[in-house]
């Protein structure tokens, strides 16, 4: 760091030599004062900016004491952000660094956008008060510290031996000039930082939020895979089902009525009419078992009732049959008054209870389930409830395995833009809440 040349000038008498003595020294000073000028603009950090150049400027000024005070946002106080000198206790500064701005030395440095000297500062018309603690302030240099138009602070200088002299106030004032730039300067920097490390953090956020969701969206895309797997596995089950159906009951049932029949052919020609009669009524007996067996086998494809009817006649029927083939009674209230929803909405409402009746009756160990469907002009809200054993469904969210009924009814709930809630807990049966708005009308 360059060093100024403090050295006091000398006033001698007025004679050549030593007017060209005074040009020199000034001269040799004013050189200093830009090295001095270049490091500190050349500082990054806010508060070594303020340090050094106070620092300088005591030097520059042989000045006793001083400080660096920056005007508050809202213009109204001066903050002491540098002081040399004597030493201030924190408890001191803490108390005193913020001054008013008023008209008196220091204010009217600011107010009045000027340098400000005095030869006795306690005694000035325009003397501000001083905190006990504080050192006698006799002689006093306030320079403004402006950057383009505005004023930005100020620096102080107290206590030089002799008085300020006109070239200790040009010097303090050129100084000042280039002390504001660096400030500023090193305020943008710090400002610089500031949003670079905001925008750091913000992209770290982003990546770590990305990254979950990348997460998310795999176990997702597990989970559908999964489910896919389940449908076509369940398809397939399906299919065989029926075929297997078909064959051992209805293919069984078709030879019984041709044998049957034919029976009653070879009676007719043998003129055994009340053989044939017989032939005939088992003909129609085993017609009529093969027409229920046909329905069954429809329902369980797709509940016609469903598109004939809407979805309170489909899920009557599906609890009348639910409670025939187990020993839980099963309730149905509807409030409000039913209206029909988009075909898809109502085939998936009733897969749903169909999956949470199906669970009711599987793991639930209850003794009622009760299925309640309320119509009202926004929204229907089917609420499926049973008094068995409750599950933990944190643990089937987030490990699924083979367990597809639960994710599945999300699955249908976010297709046809409604919300579901599971509520349940071990011990304390359990109650899916589903919400689907009525804007999904056919
Ligand atoms: N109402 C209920 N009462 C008690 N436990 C339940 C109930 N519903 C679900 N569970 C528990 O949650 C688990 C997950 O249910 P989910 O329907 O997802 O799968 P699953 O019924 O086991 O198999 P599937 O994929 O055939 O439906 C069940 O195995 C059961 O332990
Ligand atoms: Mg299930």
């Amino acid at each position: 760091m360059a060093t100024f040349d403090v050295s006091p000038i000398v006033f001698e008498p007025k004679c050549e030599i030593c007017e060209l003595r005074g040009v020199i020294s000034y001269q040799h000073k004013l050189e200093s004062l830009y090295q001095l000028a270049i490091e500190v603009v050349a500082l990054r950090d806010l508060q070594l900016v303020l340090d050094t150049s106070l620092s300088q400027c005591l030097a520059l000024t042989q000045s006793q004491f001083g400080f660096i005070g920056l005007t508050t946002e809202d213009g109204s106080a001066l903050d002491l952000v540098a002081i040399q000198g004597f030493k201030a206790e924190p408890e001191f500064y803490d108390r005193f660094h913020l001054i008013p701005l008023r008209r008196n030395i220091f204010g009217n440095t600011i107010l009045e956008n000027r340098p400000v000297r005095s030869e006795d500062a306690s005694h000035d018309p325009a003397r501000v008060g001083q905190p006990s603690g504080h050192p006698s302030v006799r002689a006093f240099l306030g320079v403004p510290l402006r950057v383009r138009e505005q004023t930005i602070g100020m620096i102080g200088a107290a206590n030089k031996s002799t008085n300020y002299t006109d070239e200790d106030e040009q010097l303090l004032v050129t100084y000042a000039s280039l002390v504001a730039i660096a400030i500023h300067n090193a305020n943008l920097y710090e400002q610089l930082n500031a949003s670079s490390e905001e925008l750091e953090r913000k992209v770290t956020e982003r990546t770590q939020e990305l990254a979950i969701a990348k997460d998310d969206l795999a176990q997702k895309a597990e989970q559908l895979h999964k489910l896919l797997d389940a449908t076509v596995n369940i398809q397939e089950a399906e299919r065989a089902r029926i075929a297997h159906d078909m064959h051992d009951g209805m293919t069984q049932m078709i030879v019984s009525t041709l044998f049957e029949t034919q029976c009653a052919k070879e009676s007719l020609a043998l003129a055994n009419y009340s053989t044939a009669t017989d032939h005939l009524e088992d003909v129609q007996t085993l017609l009529k078992q093969i027409d229920t067996e046909i329905r069954s086998i429809i329902y369980d494809l797709r509940p016609l009732i469903l598109d004939a009817r809407g979805l309170v006649p489909a899920i009557e029927q599906f609890t009348t049959r639910c409670q025939q083939y187990s020993q839980i009674k099963c309730s149905l209230n509807v409030l409000g008054d039913p209206y029909r929803l988009r075909s898809d909405v109502e085939i998936g409402i009733y897969r749903l209870i169909q999956e949470a009746l199906q669970n009711i009756t599987t793991h639930a160990k209850a003794t009622l389930a009760d299925i309640r469907l309320e119509f009202s002009k926004e929204r229907v809200i089917v609420s499926i409830r049973d008094n068995g054993i409750g599950f933990d469904f944190e643990h089937f969210l987030n490990t699924p395995g083979e367990h597809l009924g639960l994710i599945g009814m999300k699955e249908r709930t976010q297709c046809i833009g409604g919300q579901i809630d599971i509520q349940t807990k071990p011990d304390h049966g359990t109650r899916i809440i589903l919400i689907v708005p009525s804007g999904q009308l056919p």
